[in-house]
């Protein structure tokens, strides 16, 4: 993870949406026809955009006041217990329309784009019904089609039992497995499937069901796993050999090892400790050292995470979990890039894969979390196009 295979002077041919040449200026110049554009990016930074593997970016309204309650001291899961939290986003989400999700969508888009994000995964479960999880997991397809963002769905129905089930959890798990599941694997609406696996949220005998049904409709999976408190959804991630196990705040040792044998990719989200005014961040060194491929993501919601910026989890991976700068770049990147399947179409400038990358406003990659606060991206290339004006000049 520490070694990035920088090229000093370098410089790329891009062929429509493809990386077609990787090298050195001097080996790239002679290839340059009189029919190329020519991009200097001027002694800058070029990297790949970044993959966020772990995003919730459709819902309806915001929470800041929730976020305000909780500068006056009240907890996260205090404000869950009154109704608020994730059930105040479901009542939002449900009453928006299709297209309100897409235009609140398209200005988080337009976030992700401008902070260097080129791929988010993206995640329903602010519906919790079977029509308001379609909607989400539409409105996510028609934002992968109209804005020069990839998104790859994740169905996350399991988000949280919603309050007219609170009495009768059993049914709600049976709605999912028995009717959500089907439609979305039905109509192809999503590749994965996500539970929240926590204390008062889903157990792990329920997380195991419906990760079972999802595995046979043929989703892969990903799981929210000891965020909020122990609750052995590492090892539970082991023994299905999910994709991926998520946020791992209170995970210990033998969970570590649990994911270590079972290849399962850690995926951890900073900026919801952070946001939350924790102090729990996972344990990455851990994790590094014991050989797991790790991902850094925003985690993205109006919740525990308000923030699209990968730069920031780049930043507080190395002041609060001692990442280096070039393990946080390669855990933004090409780890994210194979967690979601596509490690051999994006997370790397290398010849065929798609040209997602961004020319970051720096000449040392170590300024992309050193200087934190700012927007480094200059300029921004998804497909082989540009989707970002330039931002900020010397
Ligand atoms: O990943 N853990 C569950 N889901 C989100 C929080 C969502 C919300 O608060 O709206 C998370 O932190
Ligand atoms: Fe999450």
């Amino acid at each position: 993870m520490c070694e990035l295979s920088v090229i000093e002077q370098g410089a790329m041919l891009i062929t429509g949406e493809r990386i077609s040449q990787v090298g050195s200026l001097a080996e790239i110049d002679s290839l340059i026809g009189a029919d190329c554009e020519v991009i200097d990016a001027g002694g800058r930074v070029v990297l790949p955009g970044f993959v966020d593997a772990h995003t919730h970016p459709v819902f309806a309204g915001t929470r800041a006041g929730e976020f305000e309650e909780r500068a006056s001291g009240a907890t996260y899961q205090e404000i869950a217990a009154r109704g608020g939290g994730i059930q105040s986003t479901v009542r939002s989400t449900r009453r928006a329309t299709l297209d309100e999700l897409v235009a609140a969508g398209r200005r988080y888009a337009n976030w992700f784009l401008r902070t260097g994000t080129t791929t988010v995964e993206a995640k329903s479960g602010y519906g919790l019904t079977v029509e308001d999880e379609l909607k989400i997991l539409r409105a996510i397809k028609v934002l992968d089609s109209q804005t020069a963002l990839t998104y790859i769905p994740t169905f996350l129905g399991a988000h949280d039992i919603p309050s007219e089930y609170k009495s009768r959890r059993d049914d709600y798990v049976s709605l999912l497995v028995e009717e959500m599941l089907p439609q979305v694997a039905a109509e192809k609406l999503a590749e994965y499937c996500d539970v929240f696996c926590e204390e008062k949220v889903f157990t792990r005998d329920e997380s195991r069901r419906i990760l079972l049904a999802a595995r046979s409709l043929g989703l892969g999976l990903r799981m929210h796993a000891d965020q909020l408190s122990f609750s052995g959804g590492a090892k539970l991630a082991a023994e299905l050999g999910t994709v991926t196990a998520d946020h791992l705040e209170h995970t210990n040792a033998e969970g570590i090892a649990a994911l270590r044998s079972a290849q399962v990719q850690p995926v951890l989200l900073p900026g919801s400790v952070y946001a939350l005014g924790s102090s729990r961040y996972p344990a990455a060194r851990e994790m590094i050292d014991a050989g797991l491929a790790v991902v850094l993501a925003t985690d993205f919601n109006p919740g525990s995470s308000p923030t699209p910026a990968m730069t920031i989890v780049l930043s507080l991976a190395s002041t609060q979990m001692k990442m280096t700068p070039a393990e946080s770049i390669t855990a933004a990147t090409i780890n994210p890039a194979y967690s979601l399947n596509r490690g051999r179409q994006i997370g790397s400038i290398e010849p065929g894969k798609l040209a997602d990358f961004v020319i970051h406003d720096c000449e040392d990659y170590r300024e992309l979390s050193y200087f934190f606060g700012i927007e480094h991206p200059w300029k921004v290339y998804a497909s082989g196009r540009q989707s970002q004006k330039p931002q900020v000049f010397n």
